[in-house]
């Protein structure tokens, strides 16, 4: 399984306690401030991940970061020196006396429940975050410039407080991460967007569109979402991750008796997760339904849990599409009942061998117990906003390959 995917356990339950409204300013919705866009590359498969480029300090130096909506800390694999580095000394942070101390308390959102840290006040301030697949990144929180262009044209150079990974573990079952570091897009307080909030630069807003075609852009700010055609439903609060629900799910637009369902929306996961039960379900009903097309099960590859070839190699996954149904998230919370289609391109995938293979995994395998989480396969195509002053979950189709005229 080339599956990378980003939950923060323990470093989210210390933020549930900080009360929203003390930590970000109210903006009224026609105020003035711009929005920043990256260029992301990346895909589902064979890569794994979506990335962005950050440029940090003064010069600045270009990092890669897999993007991950599932935990809040940004970090970049540093030379201090490193252990448990995967790119080049060249390709890592250099630290230069820009520590955050413990006084800072920005660091106090980094608390553990289990772990006292920062007894002194002038210490620098330790971090370790582990994500749901066992990987984990230990190091100090530093300060440095980032230098962004606006969209409204102006340049901006605002510190901000990021981790320098010294430290990394990864687990046997996946592979290191190909980029320097994680760009944490959670709404905690450490995460980069709550910091730009905090200094005024954009709205408390973050989106991405993943093309299924590989790339897409990230952005900071309300200015590219469409103001009409977006469907939304509510994020639940208070919660670390960007959860929804409950929500029922359909197959083939048929009720599947799967209901108060929770979803997590997740960038750090290359792939989607269900609760065993869900999981059991969907998959009784794809193979169900598979029965009566001429794909076969494909035990010897071993891509993904579940396989199927067909009478000859597939090249891509439009050419299976239409053996397929769609699976319907029925958002059954709120005034107005709402609902996020993934059609069969959203959950499949082809693999090297040409056979097509599932991309909803049982989460349960992976320590997730009960959670559901929706990865970038089921969030491409669509432009996703998470919209942390409404909290309120967006989505509208679009191909990703042009930003929308703003
Ligand atoms: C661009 O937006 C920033 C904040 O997002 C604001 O401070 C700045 O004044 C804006 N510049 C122009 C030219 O509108
Ligand atoms: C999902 O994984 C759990 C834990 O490994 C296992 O007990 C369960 O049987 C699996 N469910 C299915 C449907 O494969
Ligand atoms: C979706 O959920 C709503 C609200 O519970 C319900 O009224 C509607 O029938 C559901 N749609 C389908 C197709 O099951």
């Amino acid at each position: 399984m080339n599956s990378r995917f980003a939950l923060v356990l323990f470093l989210f339950f210390v933020i549930v306690p900080l009360s929203k409204s003390s930590i970000f300013k109210p903006f009224s919705p026609k105020s003035p401030l711009s929005s920043i866009v990256f260029p992301i590359s990346g895909n589902v498969f064979p890569l794994g991940y979506y990335s962005v480029l950050l440029r940090i300090g003064n010069p600045p130096k270009a990092f890669q970061f897999d993007i991950d909506t599932g935990s809040d800390l940004t970090w970049v694999q540093c030379n201090a020196p490193c252990s448990g580095c995967t790119v080049l000394p060249p390709l890592q942070y250099k630290p230069k006396s820009n520590t955050v101390p413990c006084s800072n308390p920005i660091c106090s959102s980094l608390h553990w429940p289990n772990k006292p840290h920062c007894p002194n006040p002038k210490e620098q301030c330790d971090y370790d975050v582990e994500y749901a697949d066992q990987g984990s990144s230990m190091g100090a929180l530093v300060t440095d410039t980032f230098p962004f262009t606006l969209l409204n044209g102006t340049i901006l150079q605002p510190p901000l407080a990021f981790g320098c990974g010294y430290d990394q573990s990864f687990s046997n079952a996946h592979p290191p991460p190909a980029t320097a570091g994680v760009l944490g897009l959670g709404k905690g307080r450490i995460s980069v967007l709550s910091q730009l909030v905090s200094a005024g630069v954009t709205r408390n807003i973050v989106g991405h569109c993943l093309s299924s075609k590989g790339g897409g852009y990230l952005f900071f700010g309300d200015s590219l979402i469409p103001s009409t055609g977006v469907t939304w439903t509510p994020l639940l609060s208070p919660d670390n991750h960007y959860t929804t629900g409950p929500a029922e799910l359909l197959f083939n637009a048929k009720p599947t008796g799967l209901k108060g369902l929770k979803l997590i929306f997740d960038t750090g996961s290359s792939y989607t997760y269900f609760n065993s039960k869900t999981y059991q379900t969907v998959v009784k009903l794809i193979e169900n339904d598979v029965k009566s097309t001429p794909l076969k099960v494909a035990k010897d590859d071993k891509t993904l849990p579940i396989c199927w070839k067909g009478p000859k190699p597939f090249k891509s996954v439009l050419e299976v599409k239409n053996l397929f149904k769609t699976l319907t998230i029925n958002f059954t919370n709120g005034r107005k009942n709402t609902q996020l289609q993934i059609p069969p391109e959203s959950y499949l995938i082809v693999s090297k061998t040409g056979h097509v293979c599932l991309g909803l995994l049982n989460g349960s395998e992976v320590g997730l117990q009960d959670s559901n989480v929706i990865g970038d396969i089921s969030m491409q195509g669509l432009m996703m906003i998470y919209d942390n002053e409404k909290q309120q979950l967006g989505w509208v189709a679009s191909d990703c390959k042009k930003l929308p005229k703003s």
